[in-house]
């Protein structure tokens, strides 16, 4: 049974290569991950004062989160940092407090940019807001896309073959595998849990 994904992407660009890239790794897992890209532009900017009644845009888009089995952001960095729409979609689902609908889901960060370093900086400030709400975060490998251009991408907006196209197929199956270890580990806890409490009610 293949997992479900939601993709979020940072970027609202229609040619957005993070789009391209977040499509291609579907593709490349579409046997195990059934994904579904969840849009991130129309949500009004995070209001505290708007819990008690939430833009029913807010409200779709924490019910689009909230049954899947893991995450994939794929993000461009801009000015070393989280673009503002991704942020703000991070603090929308983050609320309201103890409802979170990102708690406890198994994610990845991805950020591509035609500069050299991959977008490090946002990766790593996305990260840090994921870790603090409770994500198991993939750890390897570290996914960092540089020197990633429109000419990466055939016409078809799939991968051209070569490195970049060699570490998403490895991005795409460690993805696929940490959800599934994150979700089995999950199972096997219960089950031990289980067997370990029928055990007691057997010897009491
Ligand atoms: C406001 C803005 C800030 C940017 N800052 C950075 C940056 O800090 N680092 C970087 O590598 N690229 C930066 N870029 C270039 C983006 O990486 C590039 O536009 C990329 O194609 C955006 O991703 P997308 O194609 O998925 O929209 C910036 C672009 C914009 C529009």
């Amino acid at each position: 049974m293949a997992y479900k994904i939601a993709i979020v992407v940072g970027s609202l660009r229609k040619d957005s290569i993070n789009r391209k890239v977040a499509r291609s790794i579907c593709s490349i897992r579409g046997d195990n991950l059934d994904c579904a890209m969840i849009e991130i532009g129309n949500l009004p900017l995070y209001n505290q004062d708007l819990d008690q009644n939430p833009p029913e845009e807010w409200t779709r888009f924490r019910q689009q989160v909230a049954p899947v089995d893991g995450v994939l952001f794929c993000t461009p960095e801009y000015n070393r940092g989280v673009p503002g729409v991704l942020k703000n979609a991070i603090d929308v689902g983050s609320r309201p407090y103890g409802q979170s609908v990102w708690d406890k889901k198994p994610a990845a960060i991805v950020s591509a940019s035609p500069g050299s370093i991959g977008g490090f900086g946002a990766n790593h400030q996305l990260r840090q807001a994921c870790v603090f709400l409770n994500m198991p975060m993939m750890q390897q490998p570290e996914a960092y896309l540089g020197h990633v251009t429109d000419d990466s991408f055939d016409e078809s907006g799939c991968l051209k073959e070569g490195p970049l196209k060699d570490l998403v197929t490895s991005l795409a199956h460690a993805f696929a595998d940490w959800v599934d270890m994150i979700h089995r580990s999950r199972r096997l806890i219960a089950e031990d849990s289980a067997h370990a409490a029928q055990r007691q009610r057997e010897h009491a």
